[in-house]
């Protein structure tokens, strides 16, 4: 199934199916620190607007448009229908862009990160989170269910298959996983310098508030960046 059929028909199920509570505490922290309340912001890959809802001047994004009028009637803030890849924005329109917890997954991350970087004015910040590829408690739990060739084949290939049930149908999307190591060249060469690295769910705890930046976040589900625009 394409991304936009997923998540579309996932779209209503979305806030109730997903309630990391630890990793939304992380992701707040880190927007608390990063983002001022006169920063104007694009949300790339906004979902349902669990991070638009708490930034006071930003756009959302979202290449769902079921998501996207969730995003919009929960937050009423203008919510753009579009792909990461192609961002309908002239040059140098933003000072700071997130995208939190997926939308990166499904993407080619140089083609977006070259387009943020486009869309971001000199020494604006793009701070993200993708998924995994050493994420502990998943390689865990499919290692005691005896899944050892899905943890295989993601390790080697970096890709998988995300499964929900939404009103008795079975929906499917392909995903990506990343290490550091590969989005920090990737920023790289796409024109960004990294300030600090931090990792989202890494225990589903309250300790994960105090782990985030810490050697743990290696382990964590989601790695994410703090990145200025660098050329
Ligand atoms: C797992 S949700 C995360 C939503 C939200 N940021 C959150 O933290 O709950 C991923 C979102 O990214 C969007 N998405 C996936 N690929 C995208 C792309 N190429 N361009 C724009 N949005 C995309 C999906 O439609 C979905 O709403």
């Amino acid at each position: 199934m394409g991304i936009k059929d997923y998540y579309d028909k996932l779209a209503k199920s979305y806030d109730n199916l997903y309630k990391n509570k630890y990793m939304r505490v992380v992701e707040r922290e880190i927007i608390k620190r990063e983002i001022k309340d006169d920063d104007f912001v694009l949300d790339i890959g906004c979902g349902t607007g669990e991070q638009l809802k708490i930034l006071k001047n930003a756009i959302g994004l979202d290449i769902s448009i079921e998501m996207a009028k969730i995003a919009n009637k929960k937050t009423n803030k203008p919510v753009v229908v579009a792909n990461a890849e192609f961002l309908p924005f002239k040059n140098k329109s933003f000072d700071k862009a997130i995208s939190f917890f997926g939308a990166l997954n499904h993407c080619n991350i140089n083609r977006a990160l070259r387009e943020v970087n486009r869309v971001l004015k000199d020494d604006g910040v793009f701070i993200f989170t993708v998924a995994n590829i050493y994420d502990m408690k998943w390689i865990i739990k499919n290692i005691l269910k005896g899944n050892f060739k899905k943890v295989k084949n993601a390790m080697k290939k970096r890709k998988g298959t995300i499964t929900k049930v939404v009103e008795g149908e079975k929906i499917k999307v392909k995903t990506r996983f990343y290490d550091f190591k590969e989005v920090e060249e990737a920023l790289k060469k796409e024109g960004f310098e990294i300030i600090y690295t931090f990792g989202a769910n890494i225990t589903n705890s309250p300790l994960d508030k105090f782990l985030y930046k810490s050697f743990f976040k290696n382990f964590a589900s989601y790695i994410g960046f703090v990145a200025k625009k660098s050329k």
